[in-house]
């Protein structure tokens, strides 16, 4: 088949490129010249695992090209797929539609044969019949079709997700798209990855239900983790109990410093505004905004409290910046709240990451960024590990003692336990168990002073 990808960002460019790699020919199209001429000389702007080689492979055997021009590759599609952003409208957390509702009037008048345009981007209920009627209004009397066919790739494992996904879901309202879609998915369906064909509404809701069901399920254990703090039980052992219960079901049940990224945050909010428009509001998800949103600046308290309660002037190391291991992106990622909350109260902030310091840079001019976690962690008063790299699973942390002011790790991903940490010397805080409670984290505090003091 013969595909079209608009927008050469994080979901068009893994989608194209795996679509590529079952043997259709695509074209991807994106508007910033600059960013077409580092794909074509074979360069990722983003960060994905296992990325990169797919594309060269594709490129090599003239599956996968690039461009800025939609027109030439629109005419000859099979299949047209609309993936450019819809972040949040700037003012009342809507998604801002302008790019898809843009690309879809460029779609429109390059049109020539019996296409299925299809939405990849995330968008609202009922924006199938608005791209629907967009197009019909420039070419009235042409065959066409459009279609919902969401994504659900997690960044860091986007390769992994779309070979082997746990279903595809495809909104359709006619006979030949649901023909050309079931053929692009066919190397799928071979494999017996279970296809969903609904309805084009219920497919574009299926996708926000999906991602603030999973936001929920976070933020629940995350306010089980806080009660595990008050009444000394574990918040590990409690997800584990809890997931073992099929219905249920262990993924997403650990708990950290509040869900981030560039899609939970503002896909709640969008689907949280669509209710609303249509008087059927979702309250479960307006409170998992609201306790998440809370969440971040609380990790932060409890960062400025392991240290000692008072950090002004004091350094504090952050290991990790993105809101996920496995990538470089920094959107809405619990370290930006946290950093902000620590500097508010004083402290000055050195950080490392792995795979997100460039991104990083620009948001921060005050941030001293290091090249290793040991070079940020050089005289720091407490250690906050904000995202589980592997790389911070298997710290020296008896190199990291001798050199720090204060022994203090504070672990918002539970990657150690109170006993690893301890033996060599660190006070240590974690999400959901007794190390994290306030009393004991203010026990701690108070005996490190009375130790200071003595010496
Ligand atoms: C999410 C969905 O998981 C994908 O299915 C979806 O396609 C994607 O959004 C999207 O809409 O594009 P992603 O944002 O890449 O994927 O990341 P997740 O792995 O879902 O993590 C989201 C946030 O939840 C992160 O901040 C993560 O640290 C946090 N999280 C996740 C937890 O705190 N605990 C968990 O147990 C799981």
């Amino acid at each position: 088949m013969r595909l079209v990808m608009i927008g050469s960002g994080y979901v068009g460019l893994v989608t194209g490129a795996c679509l590529a790699d079952f043997g259709h020919t695509v074209t991807c199209v994106d508007k910033d010249a600059a960013r077409i001429d580092r794909l074509r000389r074979g360069e990722m702007p983003i960060y994905e695992p296992g990325l990169e080689g797919i594309a060269a492979q594709n490129v090599r055997d003239g599956r996968l090209s690039f461009t800025t021009d939609l027109t030439g590759p629109v005419k000859e599609a099979d299949a047209v797929f609309i993936a450019v952003g819809t972040p949040s409208r700037r003012g009342d957390g809507h998604a801002d539609l302008s790019y898809v509702y843009h690309a879809t009037r460029e779609i429109a008048r390059a049109l020539q044969g019996n296409t299925v345009v299809v939405t990849k981007s995330t968008v609202p209920v009922g924006t199938g019949d608005e791209v629907e009627r967009i197009i019909r209004d420039e070419r009235h009397n042409r065959d066409f079709s459009v279609a919902s066919n969401p994504e659900f790739l997690r960044e860091g494992s986007a390769i992994q997700d779309f070979k082997h996904p746990d279903r595809i879901v495809i909104g359709v309202e006619d006979e030949h798209a649901r023909a050309v879609m079931a053929e692009i998915y066919r190397p799928l369906f071979l494999n017996k990855s279970p296809i969903l064909f609904t309805a084009r509404r219920s497919a574009e809701l299926i996708k926000y239900a999906s991602n603030a069901f999973l936001a929920m399920k976070v933020t629940f254990i995350n306010e089980i983790a806080d009660l595990c703090e008050k009444v000394d039980a574990n918040v590990q052992d409690v997800a584990l109990g809890l997931g073992a219960d099929n219905r249920i079901g262990s993924k997403f049940l650990h708990a950290g410093p509040g869900f981030g990224g560039s899609c939970f945050p503002k896909d709640t909010m969008a689907l949280v505004k669509t209710a609303q428009d249509y008087d059927s509001p979702l309250r479960l998800i307006e409170t998992t905004i609201a306790v998440n949103d809370s969440r971040k600046r609380a990790m932060a308290r409890r960062i400025i409290q392991a240290a000692g309660g008072n950090v002004r002037g004091k350094k504090i190391a952050i290991f990790g910046l993105t809101f996920k291991p496995n990538t470089d992106d920094m959107r809405e990622a619990p370290s930006i709240s946290v950093i902000q909350a620590l500097q508010d109260a004083g402290a000055r902030v050195s950080a490392y990451d792995p795979k997100g310091m460039e991104q990083a840079r620009a948001l921060w001019t005050d941030v001293a960024f290091h090249a290793s976690p040991y070079e940020a962690a050089e005289n720091a008063s407490a250690i906050c590990i904000l995202t589980e790299w592997e790389q911070f699973r298997a710290l020296d942390l008896q190199r990291l003692e001798k050199l720090v002011a204060q022994p203090v790790l504070v672990d918002l991903r539970n990657i150690y336990s109170e006993e690893d940490v301890t033996r060599f010397g660190f006070v240590y805080s974690g999400i959901g168990s007794r190390s994290g409670a306030p009393m004991h984290i203010a026990d701690l505090a108070a005996a490190r002073e009375r130790l200071v003091e003595a010496v």
